[in-house]
C-alpha cells in the first residue's frame, strides 16, 4: 500500500509519499515563513492563498521524487484539522478531489495525531503504550499514547502553548517570527540564572502548564527605562531556561503518574535543542527512554500525516466524497482505526 499525504494545516504545505513495504519514498515542503514575517505572524487568507499555488506542484514533485505516478498510489490522506479552516480546506478540496480522480479512497487525518506518531519514521520507533510531549505553536499536551488512536488527555496548557510563548517573547526582544528558533539562538550568548523567570504551575501538583506569565514578566523586564540591550540574550536564556524546565518537570511527572518509561517529543518546539538535551539527561536518570522524530520531522510536514493516514487506510478506514475540514477536533474523541467511521 501506497499512500500520498497533503499537510496545509497553517503556514506549511506538505506533500509526502509512504509505502508500507519500503518506507518514506517523498518529503517536499513549501515554507510561507517569508510571506507572513513581514505581518509578525500567519495571516490565515494569505496561507490559503498560498496553498492552492504550492499544492500541486508540490505533488507533482514528491510522485517524480518518489519514483511513482498515480497508478502506484493506493490511498490520498489529508489533515482534515485542526488548524486554519481556510488552509485546511484547500489540502482537504485538493486531496478529496486528487483521490476521486484516482479512483483510490481518501483519510482524513488529524494534525496532532500526525505530530504524536512522527517518531514511527525513526528506525527505533517507540512502543506502546507510552507518554507524548506534544509541543507546538498551538498546543502543549502530555498524553497517554496506548495505541494508534487511543490518546488520553493527561494536562494541557490553560493558556498560550510552549510554542506561543516563545513566539512571543522573542517578538518583545524584536526577533522576527516565528521566534522560537531564532530565541533559542539568542539564548546561546546568555547567561544562565541572569534572569529569573517563572517556571510556572511547577509548585502545583497535576499535569497542566500555563506559559502567560512568562510573557508578562519578560515584557516588564525589556520595557523597564534602565533595561541593557546587551541584556537580550540573558533574557533569552531565561526564557527558554523557564520553558524547558517547566516542560522536563511535568513530563517526568507524567511518566511517574502513568508508571509508563517511555517518552516521545512531537511538535515545533521539540526541534529545541536545549530541550532535547535536558529531556535526555531527565529520562536516563529514571532509566526511561525518550524518542525524538529528528528536527524536519518536529515542525509540521506530510510524512507524519502519511503515518497516521497510512494506518487508517490499511484498516480500511476512508471519507466519503463530502469535503470536511475542522478548525477545532479535539484529539480525544479519536478513535482506533476502523472500516466505516460514521458506522460506528
Ligand atoms: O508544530 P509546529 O511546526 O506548528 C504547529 O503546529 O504549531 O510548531 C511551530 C512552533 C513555533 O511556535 C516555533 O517557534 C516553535 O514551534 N519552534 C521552536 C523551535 N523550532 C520551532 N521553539 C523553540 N526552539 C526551536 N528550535
Ligand atoms: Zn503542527
Amino acid at each position: 500500500m501506497r499512500v500520498l499525504a497533503i499537510e496545509s494545516s497553517c503556514d506549511e504545505s506538505a506533500v509526502a509519499v509512504l509505502d508500507d513495504a519500503r518506507g518514506l519514498l517523498a518529503h517536499v515542503l513549501h515554507s510561507q515563513i517569508d510571506e507572513h514575517r513581514l505581518y509578525g505572524g500567519v495571516v490565515p487568507e494569505l496561507a490559503s492563498r498560498d496553498h492552492v499555488r504550492r499544492l500541486v506542484p508540490l505533488v507533482r514533485a514528491a510522485l517524480a521524487q518518489a519514483n511513482s505516478t498515480r497508478a502506484d498510489i493506493s490511498g490520498v490522506a489529508f489533515t482534515a484539522g485542526p488548524g486554519l479552516i481556510g488552509a485546511l480546506l484547500t489540502g482537504a478540496a485538493l486531496a478529496r478531489s486528487l483521490a476521486y480522480a484516482w479512483g483510490v479512497p481518501a483519510v482524513n487525518v488529524h494534525h496532532l495525531e500526525g505530530h504524536l506518531l512522527a517518531p514511527m519514521l525513526e528506525p527505533e520507533p517507540p512502543a506502546f503504550p507510552h507518554v507524548a510531549l506534544l509541543v507546538s505553536g498551538g498546543h502543549t499536551m502530555l498524553v497517554e499514547v496506548r495505541a494508534i488512536g487511543d490518546y488520553r488527555l493527561l494536562g494541557e496548557t490553560r493558556d498560550d502553548a510552549a510554542g506561543e510563548a516563545f513566539d512571543k517573547t522573542a517578538k518583545l526582544l524584536g526577533l522576527p517570527y516565528p521566534g522560537g528558533p531564532e530565541l533559542a539562538r539568542l539564548a546561546q550568548d546568555g547567561r544562565a540564572g541572569a534572569y529569573d523567570f517563572p517556571r510556572p504551575m511547577l509548585d502545583r501538583p497535576g499535569l497542566e502548564f500555563s506559559f502567560s506569565g512568562l510573557k508578562t514578566a519578560v515584557s516588564l523586564a525589556v520595557k523597564d527605562p534602565g533595561f541593557d540591550p546587551a541584556r537580550r540574550p540573558d533574557v533569552a536564556r531565561g526564557v527558554e531556561d523557564a520553558i524547558v524546565a517547566t516542560l522536563v518537570a511535568k513530563a517526568m511527572r507524567a511518566l511517574e503518574a502513568t508508571g509508563l518509561d517511555a517518552l516521545v517529543v512531537a511538535g515545533g518546539v521539540g526541534a529545541n535543542r536545549a530541550l532535547r538535551g535536558a529531556l535526555t539527561a531527565a529520562t536516563a536518570r529514571r532509566g526511561a527512554r525518550v524518542h525524538f522524530p529528528r528536527l524536519e520531522f518536529c515542525t509540521d510536514n506530510a510524512a507524519m500525516i502519511a503515518v497516521a493516514g497510512l494506518a487508517r487506510l490499511a484498516a480500511g478506514e476512508h471519507v466519503d466524497l463530502a469535503i470536511e475540514a475542522r478548525a477545532q477536533w479535539p484529539l480525544e474523541s479519536l478513535a482506533a482505526p476502523r472500516p466505516d467511521p460514521k458506522e460506528s
